[in-house]
């Protein structure tokens, strides 16, 4: 870059910022630094004209600021052939964030020099690279496969202290139902209805702790539950930033956040995927299950490449030998099919004639048992942050 460079300007509404580039290039006689104290969208258009003849303009930028990526846009448009532009980004930018500057028409994307980073940290999305509880969401292979019966149970029991000793402290557990249209968490577990999803699709404002304090049912052993609306919402009416912000702030307190998603891939389910410390895929071992979870998992790890994934193969007890078919589809899916859960009828029946999860309808049914197993090991590979000592 400094080789061809000999005019450089920097754009960022932090002058700590600016100033580290500065220094860098300060015993750099051939390269002419200028500073500008603004975001990219707060200069207007005029300037931004003006300002394109440099050879390289670096600026600092968040992604998730439409205002900005219309500010590159027309940086974009006015630049000289020859202008090279890098935005200046916080470190833990996700890829699609990164490509949405690139699709905007950055050249690069860097990171915030370290000595600038602190002051921004968590500009980008609020507590975003924040890591206190895990967060593990729920998706299906195809409907009515039993992901909401994964998702509640598996809460249920992390939220009973499943793998734990007695004298531990129990974990603090959120189960949040994003199937916004079909959501039956609250069926599953019997809970008055909630409006609070379909409010916040409503009139679109972003959640604060106090909001979702007030609008989760708590059950007896603890697990805070935010329940899909029963009146209809549209699909498209919430906002990733609105999903970000109920993460992000219930796993400031929670030790596990367990996301039931809905079937369809809408936007908003980014900042789970973004966000997700693990998948569970729930399917069954038929062609066209494997196929729909194989396109899932490519879909799913595409804006989080590092995004562990584990299958949960429902309704059939863990073979002690392998069939062709079940070889065959963990080959499909190049995973190895780690978990299994016996088809149950009956205590699927009793448990959602009671509303009650499968720890207190039916515990020693064979369901109930390969539950508990998918929690303790699900705690086991994901230790609370506060219990990381107990297996
Ligand atoms: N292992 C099992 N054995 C028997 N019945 C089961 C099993 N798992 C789930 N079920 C039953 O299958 C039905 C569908 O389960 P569930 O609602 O969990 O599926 P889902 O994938 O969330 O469906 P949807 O597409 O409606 O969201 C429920 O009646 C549930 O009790
Ligand atoms: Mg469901």
């Amino acid at each position: 870059m400094t080789d061809a460079a000999k005019s450089l300007l920097v754009i960022a509404p932090e002058p700590r910022v600016s100033e580290a580039i500065a220094a860098s290039f300060a015993s750099d006689a051939g390269v002419r630094v200028d500073r500008r104290t603004a975001t990219l969208a707060g200069l207007n258009g005029h300037a931004i004209e003006a300002l394109a003849t440099y050879d390289v303009i670096l600026f600092q930028t968040n992604p998730n600021d439409q205002a900005d990526l219309a500010a590159i846009r027309e940086l974009v448009a006015h630049r000289r052939e020859q202008t090279k532009l890098i935005a200046l980004a916080d470190g833990d930018i996700s890829l699609a964030q990164a490509r949405a500057l690139s699709d905007a028409g950055v050249d690069e994307v860097l990171p915030l020099p370290p000595e600038a980073r602190t002051s921004t940290q968590g500009r980008a999305h609020a507590g975003g690279s924040r890591r206190a509880g895990r967060i593990i969401a729920v998706a299906q292979a195809r409907g009515g496969i039993g992901s909401t019966t994964v998702a509640v149970n598996l809460a249920d029991q992390l939220a009973t202290g499943v793998g734990l000793r007695r004298s531990d402290p129990r974990p603090k557990v959120a189960l949040v139902d994003l199937d916004l249209q079909f959501g039956t968490v609250g069926s599953f577990l019997d809970l008055a209805e909630q409006d609070t999803l379909l409010k916040l699709a409503m009139d679109g404002t972003v959640p604060d702790a106090t909001f979702l304090e007030q609008s989760m049912a708590t059950l007896p052993n603890g697990l805070s539950v935010l329940a899909a609306p029963a009146r209809f919402a549209p699909l498209d009416a919430l906002r990733a930033e609105q999903v970000a912000a109920i993460l992000d702030t219930l796993r400031q307190t929670c030790d596990y956040v367990v996301v039931d998603l809905p079937r369809a891939l809408v936007g908003w389910i980014e900042p789970v995927i973004e966000r997700a410390d693990e998948m569970l895929i729930v399917t069954d071992i038929s062609v066209p299950s494997i196929r729909h979870c194989r396109r899932l998992i490519e879909f799913l790890t595409q804006d989080n490449l590092a995004l562990p994934v584990e299958i949960v193969v429902n309704h059939q007890r863990k073979p002690l030998f392998r069939s062709k078919l079940q070889r065959e589809a963990a080959k499909a899916l190049d995973r190895r099919l780690d978990h299994w859960l016996p088809h149950d009828p009956s205590a699927a029946a009793v448990a959602a004639d009671r509303g009650q999860p499968l720890s207190q309808s039916a515990p020693r049914s064979a369901l109930g048992k390969a539950m508990r197993a998918l929690a303790r090991e699900t705690r086991a590979r994901l230790p609370a942050a506060t219990q990381k000592s107990a297996k």
